[in-house]
């Protein structure tokens, strides 16, 4: 199993172990800064987005190699995002038949999601993931300085994965999420011009450090206990049910994934109190009163009019979409259901039950 180092400052990145001689870098286009740290090393840049996430960029990053003598004691880092970190780590794994590789994740999504559990992998037309495996980096550095050239939208996309995990396991490090990433938000409304990602790390990079730190820590925790989803791994699908469906039905206009699951959740959430208030579905609880209210805060959607992208859609119009998910089992569904923070269930419910209350709730 792997390794975290919890880097606060990019130039500590130095300390990482290792063999110049042997170790190849491939790093995502957007982070070309990031070259003087690894100076002295074979790096190889590429354009990472979802549509190269494919077999063809595994082709490519492996003639590359093989062209620059990587051999089968060879070392490999993915430098970017969750898609940078996937196609390395699938491209590493089947390289002469596997050599180790390690991961430097540069969003807030990878450093306390993607790049952890050791999925790795590439899409096949439009289905995600499909070509790939389940292989652990040696090292996961986590350096959340990295974070100050990232996007708000990207960031924000991994709050709700932040989030999630805490609603999950830690309902004081949720607290204290919500709070730091408020502040961000509200610091960020009112100096026009300061980009997002700075003001994020530049808040307080200690407690970012132990926020991003403490819920990596929860993932690779799941994934000790649960490598290949039989059963506690799968609490990690909170809110991400209805998130797919929205993927599937709007994808092309560019949801981000994280907008989705903060949705996702608080759908799943009305489904809870659904299934609690006797089926009425009447009573809104204060755990997704609370969820809301945070989400808001935080600046994610929270609702799907909240979105400009989802604001046409109702509950109602994902209910079909959910029925293709890749957790169907026969008429089943594994679906999680968030009751309160440190209070999540696995249920397994019918997929016919889902429509209804999906149609109830609208
Ligand atoms: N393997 C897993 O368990 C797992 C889990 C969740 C998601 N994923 C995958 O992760 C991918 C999404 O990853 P992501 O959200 O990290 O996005 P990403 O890799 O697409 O990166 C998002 C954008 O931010 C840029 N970027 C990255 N780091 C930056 C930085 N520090 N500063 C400025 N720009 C930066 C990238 O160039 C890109 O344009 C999806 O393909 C998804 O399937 C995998
Ligand atoms: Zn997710």
């Amino acid at each position: 199993m792997n390794k975290i180092h919890i880097y606060k400052s990019i130039k500590q990145l130095q300390n990482l172990p290792l063999e110049k001689e042997s170790t190849f870098v491939i790093i995502d286009n957007n982070l070309k800064h990031l070259h003087s740290i690894f100076k002295g090393f074979k790096t190889f840049c590429f354009e990472f987005s979802e549509s190269k996430k494919i077999f063809s960029t595994v082709e490519e990053i492996a003639r590359q190699l093989l062209e620059a003598g990587a051999d089968r004691n060879c070392f490999i880092i993915g430098i970017g995002g969750g898609i940078t970190t996937d196609i390395t780590g699938f491209t590493a794994s089947i390289y002469k038949r596997g050599v180790k590789f390690g991961f430097v994740p540069t969003t807030l999504l990878s450093q306390v999601d993607a790049s952890i559990g050791g999925k790795n992998g590439v899409n096949l037309n439009s289905y995600k993931n499909i070509l790939g495996v389940i292989n652990q980096p040696l090292w996961i550095a986590i350096c959340p300085e990295l974070l100050q050239t990232l996007p708000e939208e990207e960031f924000k996309a991994g709050i709700a994965e932040v989030l999630k995990t805490f609603i999950l396991f830690d309902k004081d490090y949720y607290t204290k999420a919500v709070e730091y990433f408020s502040k961000v938000a509200q610091k960020y409304a009112a100096q026009e011009g300061k980009e997002y990602g700075t003001i994020a790390v530049e808040e307080d990079i200690d407690t970012l450090t132990d926020i991003i730190g403490k819920c990596a820590q929860y993932k690779c925790g799941v994934v000790k206990r649960d490598e290949f989803e039989k059963g506690e791994r799968r609490l990690l699908n909170l809110g991400h049910t209805f998130a797919h469906a929205i993927e599937k039905l709007k994808g092309d206009s560019g949801i981000m994934h994280g907008h989705a699951v903060s949705m996702g959740m608080v759908i799943a959430a009305k489904i809870g109190d659904y299934l609690k208030d006797g089926e009425s579905g009447t009573q809104q609880s204060s755990f997704t009163q609370m969820l809301i209210d945070d989400l808001r805060k935080v600046g994610l959607p929270a609702l799907l009019e909240e979105c400009p992208i989802t604001k046409e859609l109702k509950i109602s119009h994902l209910a079909d979409a959910v029925s293709k998910d890749k957790k169907v089992q026969g008429k089943n569904i594994h679906f999680i259901v968030p009751n309160g923070i440190e209070n999540v269930k696995d249920i397994t419910i019918e997929l016919d039950k889902i429509k209804q209350i999906a149609n109830d709730l609208r």
